[in-house]
């Protein structure tokens, strides 16, 4: 067994707390990887406090991993002691049901299996995330990621850059496009970076007032302070798509009256509570809802290869395990520029 050192949540009142535990020794198709940074997602924030139900204690988080091959089991093709390799936010699928075999595993008809906060296919084990000093997962969950980028810049890409890259390619996000995305925290600023890679005109719709200038310098054309009711007016139904990334509660009309004819929010942010939707809203410009989570993992790889094309990262603030408290305190009050990430050296 391999001896790992982590912290973990014992229940959603208390904080994180340091925990040591053990990863099952490779099997053959598993990669171990020893974990260098992890980013810090609301989502882990969320579960941590039990916001969305059916939290499972005790809970390591993590699903923004980075690190390097210490060694693989017999089967293992992609992947050899000392590469670089990540992990994102599902370790597992059933891998047969029709959006598996499309390599859609973050639809599987079975249920992904979540890095932590979830039971591993046997339905007994506890899989247990990324605040932590080891992984060891199945190489059809493992990435490749380039050498040539900041390690800790890449971390965030798992979850905050697939679950915006993902949405913004199923939408075509092209040149001559509009976009807007509402939020600028992890994956707002990379929602951000995606749509201005991909030739979109976009504005960032904040809540914020002290992040324009950051806005601008990440890409932002056009800046919307979402409490100032008279620059929102002057864009409504302006923008084809509107990317939701917003964490807390909200209502969503006065994002939905930004959208032009057959214009769609696509929504990635998960709030605790269910948002209200005017019909009279929808009705105007035939617009349209949807959601997307994360993404595939042929999609992933997708992604982190076209970062590395284009050499692009996350916007972070790396603090050690100790602050995590504290980070967790900062991204409640929107104060993440733009995703805190972990740098597990300070657990060893
Ligand atoms: N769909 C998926 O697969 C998926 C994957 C990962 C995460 N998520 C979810 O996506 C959400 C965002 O995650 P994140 O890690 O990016 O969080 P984050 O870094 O905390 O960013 C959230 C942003 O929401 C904005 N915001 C906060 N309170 C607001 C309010 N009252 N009204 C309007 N805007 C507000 C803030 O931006 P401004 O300061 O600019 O207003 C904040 O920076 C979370 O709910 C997370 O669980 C979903
Ligand atoms: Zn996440
Ligand atoms: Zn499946």
């Amino acid at each position: 067994m391999i001896a790992t050192n982590a912290y973990a949540a014992i229940n959603s009142k208390g904080s994180l707390a340091p925990y040591s535990f053990e990863r099952r020794e490779p099997r053959p198709c598993d990669v171990h990887v020893e974990i260098l940074f992890c980013g810090v997602c609301h989502s882990d924030l969320h579960q941590v406090r039990d916001e969305w139900g059916g939290s499972i204690y005790p809970m390591v988080p993590g699903h923004e991993i980075v690190g390097r091959v210490v060694r693989v089991g017999s089967a293992v093709t992609r992947f050899k002691a000392g590469d670089l390799a990540a992990v994102g936010v599902i370790v597992d699928s059933c891998r047969t049901c029709n959006n598996c075999k499309m390599h859609l595993e973050q639809y599987c008809e079975e249920g992904p299996t979540g890095t932590y906060n979830a039971y591993e296919r046997d339905g007994k084990t506890l899989a247990q995330g990324g605040y932590s000093t080891h992984i060891v997962t199945d190489e059809r969950f493992v990435y490749h990621i380039s050498d040539k980028l900041s390690l800790a810049g890449v971390a965030p890409l798992l979850c905050a850059g697939i679950t915006t890259y993902s949405p913004l390619r199923f939408a075509g996000v092209t040149s001559g496009m509009r976009v807007a995305v509402i939020g600028l925290g992890g994956l707002g600023h990379m929602g951000l970076k995606f749509a201005h890679a991909f030739g979109a005109e976009v504005t960032l719709v904040s809540s914020s007032p002290g992040k324009e200038a950051d806005a601008r310098r990440l890409g932002a054309h056009n800046f919307l302070l979402s409490t100032n009711k008279d620059q929102m007016k002057k864009f409504s139904s302006y923008f084809d798509v509107v990317l939701n990334t917003v964490s807390a509660n909200h209502d969503y009309a006065p994002y939905l009256k930004l959208l032009g004819m057959n214009g769609r929010m696509m929504v990635v942010g998960l709030p605790a509570e269910e948002p209200r939707v005017d019909p009279f809203d929808l009705l105007k410009n035939r617009r349209s809802v949807t959601g997307s989570m994360i993404g595939g993992t042929t999609e992933t790889q997708e992604m982190l290869d076209f970062c590395a094309e284009k050499n692009i990262v996350a916007d972070v603030e790396v603090i050690p395990m100790q602050y995590i408290n504290e980070a967790y305190e900062r991204m409640v009050r929107s104060d993440v520029r733009y995703r805190f990430v972990i740098d597990l050296a300070s657990l060893k």
